[in-house]
Order: C-alpha cells, then sequence, then structure tokens
C-alpha cells in the first residue's frame, strides 16, 4: 500500500520529520518564510495530513480547495488560524498542542510583567546609548511588583500557572476573571478571588491577558477598559495581539493613564505598529512565549503524536473537536 501523503508546512526538528517520514510520504516546506495561502493550497492536493503552526491559515475555503486533508495538527496550543467549525462540518480532524508549554509560557509572561514594572528595556536602551550619567533617588523608579494585586484575564491553564509564580514567588494578591469560575479547591489553593470584568480592571496593579482570540474576545481590551484602570497599572499581553486595541493602547501609554505595557503579541504581527515602537512605556518581545528550545521540541513531538496517531488508526493524544 502506498505511504499516506502528508504535508509539513513549516520547519521542524529533525526528529519529527524522521518519525514522520518512517511513516508517511512527507512533502517538507524547509523555508524560513511561511508559505502563502496560494502555495499551502497548491502543497496541499492530495495530501490527508498537514502539520501546521499557527502561521497557516486553515479556512473553509482552503478545506473545500483540499477535499483529501483529513488531519490538521498544529504545533501551537492556540487555534484561531483554523477555521474549527468548518473543519469540524468537513470531518476534519483538528489537534493542537496544550500543557507541554504551560509553564514556560507563564515564565514568559511574568517575565514581561517583571521587565515591565521595573522598566528594565527602557534601562537597557538607556544604558546603550549612554544616557546614564549617576545614580539618583528616582532615576528609572518603576512599579512594585511583591505585595500587589495581579490580575488575570482568562484563567485556564498558563493563568493558572502565573497565578502560582504571582502568589508563592512573590506574595501577591491574586484576582482573575474568566468565562467560567474555577473550582472552590482550585481557587483556594491559588488564593485566586473571582471578579467581575470591570472589577478586576479597576483592581489589578498588573493586568495579565492569557484568553483565547475570538470573534468575542476581539479588543476585549480597548479605550473604555484602559480608561477604568489604575494609571499606576501594567498591561501584559501573551495571548494573542487582536485581544488588545492597539491604538487605544498606545495612546493610554502617551497620556500616561496607564503605566507601562508588556507585549508579546501583535493584531498584525509580525508586523508591529510604528506607534508602539515610539513609546518608551512599553517592553516588546517578538511571540516568544513557549520559545525554549526543550518546550518547542516537546511541542513539535507532540504534533507529530497526533498526526501519526490520527492517520494510523490511533486516538490523537490532544484533539480540539472530538
Ligand atoms: C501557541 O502555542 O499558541 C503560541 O502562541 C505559539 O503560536
Amino acid at each position: 500500500m502506498d505511504a499516506l501523503k502528508v504535508l509539513v508546512a513549516r520547519r521542524a526538528p529533525t526528529a519529527v520529520l524522521e518519525r514522520l517520514s518512517a511513516r508517511f510520504d512527507v512533502d517538507y516546506h524547509d523555508g524560513e518564510a511561511p508559505l502563502t495561502a496560494d502555495e499551502l493550497r497548491a502543497r496541499l492536493q492530495g495530501r490527508v495530513g498537514v502539520y501546521i503552526t499557527g502561521t497557516e491559515r486553515i479556512t473553509a475555503e482552503l478545506l473545500d480547495a483540499c477535499p483529501d486533508l483529513r488531519v490538521v495538527s498544529t504545533m501551537s496550543v492556540g487555534y484561531n488560524h483554523i477555521d474549527v467549525p468548518a473543519c469540524t462540518a468537513r470531518g476534519v480532524l483538528v489537534t493542537n498542542t496544550p500543557d507541554v508549554l504551560t509553564e514556560t509560557t507563564a515564565d514568559l509572561g511574568f517575565a514581561l510583567l517583571m521587565a515591565t514594572a521595573r522598566r528594565m528595556s527602557e534601562g537597557e536602551r538607556l544604558l546603550r546609548d549612554g544616557g546614564w550619567k549617576s545614580w539618583s533617588w528616582d532615576f528609572l523608579a518603576g512599579s512594585e511588583v511583591h505585595g500587589t494585586t495581579l490580575g488575570i484575564l482568562g484563567m485556564g491553564r498558563i493563568g493558572q500557572a502565573l497565578a502560582r509564580r504571582g502568589r508563592f514567588g512573590f506574595n501577591m494578591n491574586i484576582a482573575y476573571h474568566n468565562r467560567s469560575r474555577l473550582p472552590a479547591d482550585v481557587e483556594a489553593e491559588l488564593g485566586a478571588r473571582y471578579l467581575s470584568k470591570e472589577d478586576l480592571l479597576k483592581q489589578a496593579d498588573h493586568l495579565v491577558l492569557v484568553l483565547p482570540y475570538s470573534a468575542a474576545s476581539h479588543h476585549a481590551v480597548g479605550g473604555p477598559e484602559l480608561a477604568l484602570m489604575k494609571p499606576t497599572a501594567t498591561l501584559i499581553n501573551i495571548a494573542r495581539g487582536g485581544i488588545v486595541d492597539e491604538d487605544a493602547l498606545a495612546a493610554a501609554l502617551r497620556d500616561k493613564r496607564i503605566a507601562a505595557a508588556g507585549l508579546d503579541v501583535f493584531e498584525g504581527e509580525p508586523k508591529v505598529k510604528p506607534v508602539l515602537l515610539t513609546l518608551p512605556n512599553i517592553v516588546l518581545t517578538p511571540h516568544i512565549g513557549s520559545a525554549t528550545m526543550p518546550t518547542r521540541l516537546a511541542m513539535a513531538g507532540l504534533a507529530a503524536d497526533n498526526l501519526l496517531a490520527a492517520l494510523t488508526g490511533g486516538v490523537a493524544p490532544t484533539p480540539v473537536n472530538v
């Protein structure tokens, strides 16, 4: 019997490619840039499975143009780049890579919170530019982290991992808002208080966004929400860029209506709105939440496990739409 045909649409670790190639007829896109939509459609012809990352969009139109496709395995926990209902309607299985990146992404979230509160990027830029003249009492004085209120919008796995860092590492008061409330024992373990979104915005000293992106969360933090925040507060986004109205954020940062922001994700990434680059009170990182080698290897391995299991009669470990 001929081997099943799959497309590996982004660069992947050698071990993963070897595992997939041992079982499938693999078409491998090893370029640095993602395939364009047209290239993706062309290379998916006759393929039953595809390994993607967050940079490939799987739309209803693409699915209709690629009727052989049965499994979409994304090497990401987020799947807002995939039209999941369209996949389900066509009997296409979608899988993602949850859990293996939770702690690493929470680490980055906390690092960004610290860097933002303590003005680390601003300090480094100043030092490199020769602007460090002497020590003075209010030089680069930032915001306190320990003992303050950590607000978490979206209390899934990564939100809870952030709460543990805040509570047990920094003695912070944990407040959160989520579509559904956590069980009482989990709230107790995390010392987490459930608040309405409005109260969370008002009370947080540091607000971290960890909710999934969807039409419902598009610009969930914009002008009206920023207006509720404390002028001393920081906003951290490690979820998806589209959750924040970046123009409203830039205006709030410029007018000092909030103190600072740390962004790892952007609405038009990898393009970043020029206004964000001009503001001193913002720390910017290029979507590196899960970017450690062990975690990326684990994500790639899990994406391969999903593809292998789903196409060879097994049970995919982390399906999205079953
Ligand atoms: C994820 O896993 O969703 C990360 O944001 C990388 O895309």
